[in-house]
């Protein structure tokens, strides 16, 4: 079996070649030794050595160059180094220990330092090593298990959904993709791509609602040179740019009327006529339509060509609004933390508090995905703690949720447009739905109002509200 080798940097001989016995005695480790900073910076570089035992104050009287075990976890952490770093000092200090754990130390030793002592800290510092490693290995299976080509869901609804997109992906089918705002339909639709045989030819993805009509026809099927005024040169459209791949139409509910009848012939005939030519070419593409309207009702106001909703709706992926999957919002919520974590450093947050946790499972995510990681983001910025707490979540979200006793429920309806009456109106509303909220805890509700305790119980004795 290969030993595992131990550095030893130490300015004092002695303790150097003490360690380096204890080392020699322990089975199956070997010892290398270092006299500053320096030389066990150099040795840690080019050997892979399981352990780091580093003294705290290098060379402090001596002759050779100074240093501590501060500098020297800082410059290894920076080149990457991955060795357990054990520092040892002349005695016991807590705050010694507190500050090298916080460079990422993994333990502390004071001299002087016994055999038995020396075993069981590189013991202790393997076996944190090797759960480390298992726990990101059973959180990448985790990840893996619970996500689709970056899809996060472990719902019985979007499993469903995942084992639909394996069912039809290479099928040139199209498919027409549903769902609120926000929750995920672009990234159905890219799935659907990315794991069908289409894969190595484009996505092309086209707003219908986001490019004016005069301009649509031409982006979608091309022009030729002199088509129009402005067409200089021929284009090629996004259906030849999809050539082989997959054309996204998203808002396809906002597609005008006049290039409904265009498409539905494409979909037909499997060609297109560049604007102001008389040929047509043939186009080989897979078409994704996607809406977060009720397309039926626009065929019913006479808004959507009903030809061309029974051609496109053929295969329908319908993604359920969030607050229907609430088993997917922790493990959405888990998803965002660690993204934004690598995103706004130096924040390191581990998760939401219980309280905070009450909120985001009640609220009713109108914007669905897309608001919660919106609202996840945020609360990372905000955030002094490494949890995300109540008050780190916008107002709207916990008072959305109104006890009925506060009269929540109530619409507002102003009785005059005066913005000082219903400003204050709106100010003692929202004290009382935060003071209902915090159950009376008028600290509690001032933080959550955003205002100071004083300020808070001036207001309360102004429009006159007991708690
Ligand atoms: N299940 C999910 N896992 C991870 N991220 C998701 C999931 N669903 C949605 N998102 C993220 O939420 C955001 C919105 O998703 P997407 O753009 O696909 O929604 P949409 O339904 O097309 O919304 P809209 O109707 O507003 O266009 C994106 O940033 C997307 O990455
Ligand atoms: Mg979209």
């Amino acid at each position: 079996m290969r030993k595992k080798r131990v550095l030893i940097i130490d300015d004092e001989y002695e303790i150097r070649s003490l360690l380096a016995n204890y080392i020699q005695r322990m089975e199956g480790y070997e010892p290398s030794l270092a006299k500053d900073l320096e030389e066990g910076l150099s040795l840690a570089r080019n050997n892979e050595f399981e352990h780091i035992l580093c003294d705290y104050y290098l060379n402090p009287d001596s002759e050779g160059p100074e240093g501590t075990a501060v500098e020297f976890l800082q410059r290894a952490k920076a080149e990457g180094i991955g060795s357990n770093i054990i520092v040892m000092s002349g005695k016991a200090e807590v705050d010694k220990a507190v500050e090298v754990t916080k460079l990422g130390a993994v333990d502390y030793l004071a001299k002087p330092i016994t055999f038995a002592q020396l075993e069981f800290v590189l013991k202790r510092a393997e076996e944190r090593a090797k759960l480390y490693r298992e726990n990101i290995q059973l959180k990448q299976q985790v990840e893996e298990k619970y996500s689709f080509s970056n899809i996060i869901a472990r719902s019985p609804q979007m499993e469903r959904i995942f084992n639909v997109i394996e069912k039809v992906k290479d099928y040139k089918t199209t498919v027409l993709v549903t769902g609120e705002s926000g929750t995920g339909k672009e990234l159905v639709s890219r799935a659907l791509h990315f794991n069908s045989i289409r894969k190595h030819a484009p996505f092309v993805a086209v707003n219908c609602g986001g490019i004016p009509e005069n301009l649509l026809e031409s982006e979608l099927f091309g022009h030729v040179k002199g088509a129009f005024t402005d067409a200089v040169r021929s284009k090629k459209g996004l259906f030849e740019e999809a050539q082989g791949g997959t054309l996204f139409l998203d808002e396809i509910g906002e597609l005008p009327l006049s290039l409904q009848v265009k498409l539905l012939r494409v979909l037909q005939e499997h060609e297109i006529r560049p604007v102001g030519d008389n040929k047509t070419i043939k186009v080989d593409v897979r078409i994704v339509a996607a809406t977060a309207r009720d397309l039926g009702e626009l065929v019913r106001q006479g808004k959507f060509r009903e030809d061309l909703y029974y051609r496109i709706n053929v295969l329908t992926i319908v993604i359920p609004p969030l607050r229907e999957r609430k088993e997917d919002i922790r493990l959405l919520i888990d998803h965002f933390i660690k993204k934004y974590n690598k995103v706004i450093k130096p924040k390191k947050v581990v998760g939401v508090s219980p309280e905070a946790m009450q909120v985001l499972m009640n609220y009713k995510w109108p914007g669905n995905v897309r608001e919660l990681e919106n609202v996840i983001e945020r609360a990372l910025v905000l955030t002094e703690h490494d949890t995300i707490q109540v008050e780190d979540l916008p107002v709207s979200l916990h008072s959305l949720d109104v006890p009925a006793s506060t009269g929540g429920q109530e619409e507002f309806i102003p009785e005059s447009l005066s913005i000082k009456k219903n400003a204050k109106k709106m100010e003692s509303k929202l004290i009382s739905i935060a003071l209902a909220k915090t159950k009376g805890n008028k600290t509690q509700a001032a933080q959550l109002l955003e205002i100071s305790l004083p300020a808070l119980l001036y207001k309360m004795k102004e429009y006159g509200l007991t708690s």
